[in-house]
């Protein structure tokens, strides 16, 4: 079997999809190659995420990680969400095949790209907190 049974699990009832119109975090993440997009919005009450939401144009890989990485961070502090690697996603989902792994990381820094869009919004430089949000390249 290509994908594990909680990669199929996440892609065929994904967890957190949609937006949340008074987000304090929006982030929005594109893979040139594939041309795919993920958009992801967090909501921020006192550093801790109470909610999480994405839209995706992507594949089932990254729609699979995406949902994942929302599990993993909803009801978190920011601090964890911003340790989360895509790596600690694929392993949550028991692996994904080799030629889906840029997928995973389109989730990644799409959380990213929202808490970047959060501490700005605060007035806050996110670069030294967040880094660099960075296009998956494969
Ligand atoms: Fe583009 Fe998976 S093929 S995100």
């Amino acid at each position: 079997m290509l994908y594990s049974e909680k990669v199929l699990d996440h892609f065929s009832n994904p967890r957190n999809v949609g937006e949340i119109e008074d987000a304090d975090g929006v982030g929005e993440v594109g893979n040139a190659k594939c041309g795919d997009i993920m958009k992801m919005y967090l909501k921020i009450d006192k550093g801790v995420i109470s909610d999480v939401k994405f839209k995706t144009y992507g594949c089932g890989a990254a729609v699979a990680t995406s949902s994942m990485a929302t599990e993993l961070i909803k009801g978190k502090p920011v601090e964890d969400a911003l340790k989360l690697t895509n790596a600690a996603v694929v392993e949550a989902l028991d692996g994904l095949p080799q030629v889906k792994i840029h997928c995973s990381v389109l989730a990644e820094q799409a959380i990213k790209s929202a808490l970047s869009d959060y501490y700005t919004r605060q007035g806050i430089d996110p670069l030294p907190i967040v880094g660099e949000i960075k296009e998956p390249e494969e």
